[in-house]
């Protein structure tokens, strides 16, 4: 058996998420992810929307999931993977060619993206949910229900 290591920020956790810690599983057997701290996003430029204990613990309750740590910063990598003793490092290919430097120590595998979903792509398309259009959308329903029970009373 091999151990994958991999990570990601991994907030809104979408089907893009799943597929690709599905498809690194299978490289392996053994899967370790690091989950980037709220620290490190900042530094990244990213804020997530769920903090590190809720998106490690969420992440961790996949069946494709061995173990989880925190991710703090950008340099902490070689050392992960002598520590975890990690066959294959591997990661989507928005990164492709980022991490070659790790080959001397491990395979490095850059996968797929799944196409059309990513956080940035979710938290957008929430924001642009109309909250007025839904209230008038309750209404309707409600008005709609209480002359369903006007009629079944009668
Ligand atoms: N990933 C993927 N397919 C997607 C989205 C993400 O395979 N559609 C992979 C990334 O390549 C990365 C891992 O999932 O290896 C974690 O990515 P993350 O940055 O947390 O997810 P994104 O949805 O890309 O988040 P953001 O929009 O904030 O960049």
């Amino acid at each position: 058996m091999k151990t994958v290591i991999t990570y990601g920020t991994f907030d809104l956790f979408h089907i893009g998420h799943v597929r690709l810690l599905k498809r690194l599983k299978k490289l392996g057997g053994r899967l370790v992810v690091g989950i980037s701290s709220d620290e490190f996003n900042k530094v990244k430029g990213k804020s997530s929307f769920y903090s590190y204990e809720e998106r490690a613990e969420i992440v961790l309750s996949s069946k494709y999931v061995d173990e989880v740590f925190p991710e703090n910063n950008w340099k902490q990598k070689r050392k992960d993977i002598l520590k975890y003793k990690a066959d294959i490092f591997s990661i989507g290919d928005d990164w492709i060619g980022k991490f070659d430097e790790l080959k001397d120590i491990c395979e490095v595998i850059y996968l797929p993206r799944t196409e059309d979903i990513s956080t940035t792509e979710i938290k957008s398309k929430l924001s642009k949910i109309n909250f007025n259009d839904l209230d008038k959308v309750e209404r309707s329903l409600h008005d709609a229900i209480e002359i369903l029970k006007t009629i079944a009373i009668k």
